[in-house]
């Protein structure tokens, strides 16, 4: 018998999971969806089947994928969970038995069950697959039409660890970039990492292994056309805290960050390690080559929300939030400090690009940020766009009762120049407890809408989502 949920921050409100998996086939749409769209935004976060064993965190739900179908003017919609072992386990018994967070919370009965993860965090097309992706775990691959679940991917048993949840594709070569932390397949835990690349048709072709300087959460990694960018910040990760009634992941000041810099075609003993003031960053804009210098732009909080102290301290709510930085790092200087410099002072996270220019000297930049003091706990009530030529930034701004999510990019054809299409989002409206697709013109954002598609039911707050089109 399933039990009710807990009164969690992380359980209420937008954030609360929907207990259902349904198929609408015609979006009632407000304005217009753009005809040049066609082709799938699929969308993915938490969304625990069942109330949860101990603690809750908002990382720790079952992966549900939203997928809405866009094909001249019309849109679908379809969500489906993830089916991991985790999921049908616990689909058997009518309650959760695990706590991925904190497998010392497990259920006895799944102690030695070797689980595939909850695939939560982020959805990827690449090589002809559809990955459902979380940080601590190998892919698992989803049916693109059907959404049905496929099954653990590991890249024909060539990935022996987990895989980040923030592949970069290279624009030009088709290559899919990756990462991993607690990449010792013996430690749950460990400062072991892995990089990775596959070839543009999914095939595993190279793989690196280095020790960063402490264990900690590696949530995104960046890269350039030249270099990969490896962040290891102090939300650092320990096991011993965790026996100890800890928690497994905290933010500890008392380490620097250190930022691992690695030629793309280089190995592991090529990495040089900058060092700076404790900070942490989950998710970057954009980076490339300047000459000697690379420029990363990332937003970067002054502390690690989401997660407690080390030291027992209470987090400090002015420093959770983050904004839009630019680190530079000059390749030929005679030091390992990098140069930081805030570009905004927008509230701001889930940032994107044209993703035609990943790693590439680029223009423009969106992200989800919040306006006028509205979008509190992790929440977002505007869409912003950085225009890095003039640094001004436009922003599309709604009042307290929207939430939106990340903002999703898509060129209007493939040939349109930088910065020409639309931006995607889902936004969930708390008057009516209920969602809708959004689009905009991503020339033109702060004008509203070109079109919105309607649900009966909101998508929880979710991570990510990216834009696969058409296959004609
Ligand atoms: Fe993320």
């Amino acid at each position: 018998m399933a039990k009710p949920f807990p009164d969690h921050p992380n359980l209420r409100g937008g954030y609360a999971p929907i207990q259902m998996e349904c198929t609408a086939p015609n979006l009632v749409i407000e304005g217009e969806i753009p005809s040049e769209l066609e082709g799938s935004l699929y969308r993915i976060g938490p969304n625990p089947q069942f109330a949860p064993r101990g603690q809750y965190h908002w990382f720790a739900g079952d992966g549900m994928i939203h997928n809405f179908k866009l094909d001249n003017g019309r849109v679908s919609y379809e969500n489906r969970w993830v089916r991991t072992t985790n999921w049908k386990l616990e689909n058997e018994a009518g309650e959760s038995l695990f706590s991925p967070l904190n497998p010392m919370q497990n259920d006895p009965s799944v102690a030695n069950v070797r689980t595939d993860g909850i695939a939560n965090t982020n959805i990827v097309w690449h090589g002809g697959k559809l990955l459902a992706l979380v940080e601590s775990h190998a892919p698992f691959e989803i049916d693109p039409e059907s959404l049905n679940s496929i099954g653990p991917w590991t890249f024909q048993d060539k990935l022996s660890g987990p895989m980040t949840a923030h592949p970069k594709i290279d624009p030009e070569s088709g290559e899919m970039l990756f990462f991993a932390y607690n990449a010792d397949p013996e430690n749950r835990v460990s400062s072991r990492m892995a990089f990775h690349k596959a070839d543009k048709h999914g095939n595993l072709v190279h793989s690196e292994f280095f020790d960063a300087p402490y264990s900690a959460m590696v949530h995104d990694f960046i890269v350039t056309k030249e270099h990969v960018i490896f962040p290891i910040m102090p939300l650092t990760s320990s096991m011993e805290r965790a026996m100890g009634g800890g928690s497994l992941y905290a933010w500890d000041p008392s380490k620097n960050s250190y930022i691992g810099i690695m030629p793309r075609d280089g190995c592991s003993s090529d990495l040089r390690w900058f060092e700076g003031d404790p900070a942490y960053v989950f998710h970057p804009m954009n980076a490339y080559n300047d000459g000697d210098r690379i420029i990363c732009d990332v937003c970067e909080y002054p502390e690690a929300p989401l997660f407690p102290h080390a030291d027992g301290s209470k987090p400090d709510p002015t420093k959770s939030t983050a904004k839009l930085t630019r680190w530079t790092f000059d390749l030929n200087a005679n030091t390992n400090t990098y140069h930081r410099e805030q570009l905004d002072d927008t509230i701001s996270e889930f940032p994107r690009l044209d993703e035609r220019y990943t790693g590439l000297n680029y223009r423009y930049g969106y992200f989800a940020c919040s306006v006028e003091g509205g979008a509190i706990d992790n929440r977002y009530n505007g869409i912003g766009r950085i225009d890095q030529k003039s640094n001004h930034v436009a922003i599309y701004s709604m009042s307290e009762q929207f939430a939106v999510s990340e903002p999703v990019f898509v060129p209007r054809t493939e040939r349109s120049p930088e910065g020409e299409g639309f931006l995607l989002a889902t936004v969930y409206d708390a008057a009516i407890d209920k969602s809708f697709l959004l689009t905009l013109d991503a020339e033109n954002i702060e004008k509203g809408p070109v079109g919105k598609a309607m649900l009966d039911h909101r998508v929880p707050f979710g991570f990510h989502g990216n834009w696969r089109p058409r296959i004609s």
